[in-house]
C-alpha cells in the first residue's frame, strides 16, 4: 500500500489547548479522503499542518514521501491546497487570477498551463469575467483551477463546495473523481452527507481527535448504532424529552419521519415507552443507520468523553 499521507501524533496547541489532538492519519494514493467534522473540530488546522503552512507542536511522518516538517517547501510544490475562504483577486480575471498564480510557480509554459486549466474546468468563456462577478459556483471552480494549474499530486480542499447550489457541487464531484482516476490524492473536508457518500474514505474528527475512520458502511458497521424510526402527526412537542433520555444519542428529522438513534436497545426502547403511550398512532418501526445518524451519536458521546463545546 502506497500512501500520500502518513503522520502519526500530529498535533497544534493554541492558548494551551489541544486542537488537533495526537492525530494519525493515514491517506492512500489516488483515493478520495472526506475529512468531517463539527465547526472547530480542527479540520483547517490538520490541513494548514499537512502542507506546511502551519508548524505542527508535535507528530512526525511524511507527506508525498517527504517528511512533512523538514521538507514543507518541497511538499508545498506538490500540493493543491484551496482554502475554506475564496482567497483569489476579486478585482482580476478569470485569466488575470490564473495567470497571477503560474507566475508564483515559476511555470516554464505559462500561457499553455492557464489554457489547459481554462479548459479543463470549462471557464474558457468566462475567461474574461472579474472574479468578483462570477456566482459561487463558478468561483469554486477558478479555485479548483487555480490549485491545478502546477499538477499537484495531492489536493488538499477545504470545504470546496460550501454554500455551492447541489448542480454545481455535483459537477465538482464529478470533477474530483476524474483527478483521483488519474492517479492523484485528495482529502477535502465537507459537512454536507452526500458528499461524504461520495468519497472512498472517510475520517470524522472532533475535539481534535479523530473518532471514527473507514468507508460509510465501515463507520457505520462500527457505530454498533441502533436506530428507531418513528412516524405520526404532533411529535415535534415530544422531541426534546426524547434528546434529554438517557441512551439516547440523536434525534433527527427526516422529512416525515424522526430518527432516534443510541448504542443501548434497552435504553433506547425504555425512551420510547412513554411516546408510545401518548401518541397512540404512532408507527416505531427499526431502521439502519445513516452517516449523520452516527456522527451526531459520535459527537453526543464526544461531548461525555471529552467535555467542552464543538
Ligand atoms: N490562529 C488561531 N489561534 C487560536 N485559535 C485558533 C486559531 N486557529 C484556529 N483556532 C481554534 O482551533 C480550533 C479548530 O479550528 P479549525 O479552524 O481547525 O476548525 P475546523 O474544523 O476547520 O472548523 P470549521 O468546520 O468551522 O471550518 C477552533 O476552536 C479555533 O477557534
Ligand atoms: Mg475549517
Amino acid at each position: 500500500m502506497t500512501l500520500a499521507i502518513d503522520v502519526r501524533g500530529l498535533s497544534k496547541i493554541y492558548g494551551g489547548r489541544a486542537v488537533v489532538d495526537a492525530i494519525d492519519l493515514q491517506v492512500e494514493r489516488g483515493r478520495i479522503y472526506g475529512f468531517l467534522g463539527p465547526n472547530g473540530s480542527g479540520k483547517t488546522t490538520t490541513i494548514r499542518m499537512l502542507c506546511g503552512l502551519l508548524t505542527p507542536d508535535a507528530g512526525e511522518g511524511q507527506c508525498l514521501g517527504l517528511d512533512f516538517r523538514k521538507e514543507a517547501a518541497a511538499i508545498k510544490r506538490q500540493v493543491g491546497y484551496m482554502t475554506q475562504k475564496f482567497g483569489l483577486y476579486e478585482d482580476l480575471s478569470i485569466r488575470e487570477n490564473l495567470d497571477f498564480i503560474a507566475r508564483l510557480f515559476e511555470l516554464p509554459q505559462r500561457r499553455a498551463a492557464v489554457d489547459q486549466a481554462l479548459e479543463r474546468l470549462g471557464l474558457q468563456s468566462r475567461a474574461k469575467q472579474l472574479a468578483g462577478s462570477l456566482s459561487g459556483g463558478w468561483k469554486q471552480r477558478l479555485a479548483l483551477a487555480a490549485c491545478l494549474l502546477h499538477s499537484p499530486r495531492l489536493l488538499l480542499l477545504d470545504e470546496p463546495t460550501a454554500g455551492v447550489d447541489p448542480k454545481a457541487r455535483r459537477e465538482f464531484w464529478d470533477e474530483i473523481h476524474a483527478l483521483a482516476d488519474e492517479g492523484i490524492t485528495v482529502l477535502v473536508s465537507t459537512h454536507y452527507m452526500d458528499e461524504a457518500e461520495r468519497c472512498h474514505e472517510l475520517v470524522y474528527i472532533a475535539y481534535g481527535k479523530i473518532l471514527a475512520r473507514g468507508t460509510e458502511a465501515q463507520i457505520i458497521a462500527d457505530s454498533r448504532l441502533q436506530v428507531w424510526s418513528l412516524q405520526g402527526d404532533k411529535l415535534g412537542p415530544h422531541l426534546a424529552a426524547l434528546k434529554a433520555a438517557p441512551g439516547v444519542l440523536s434525534v433527527a428529522a427526516f422529512g416525515n419521519t424522526v430518527h432516534v438513534a443510541g448504542q443501548d436497545e434497552a435504553l433506547l426502547q425504555q425512551a420510547l415507552v412513554p411516546l408510545l403511550s401518548q401518541l397512540p398512532g404512532l408507527r416505531c418501526e427499526r431502521a439502519a443507520a445513516n452517516l449523520e445518524d452516527v456522527f451526531i451519536s459520535l459527537i453526543a458521546s464526544a461531548k461525555d468523553n471529552f467535555g467542552g463545546e464543538a
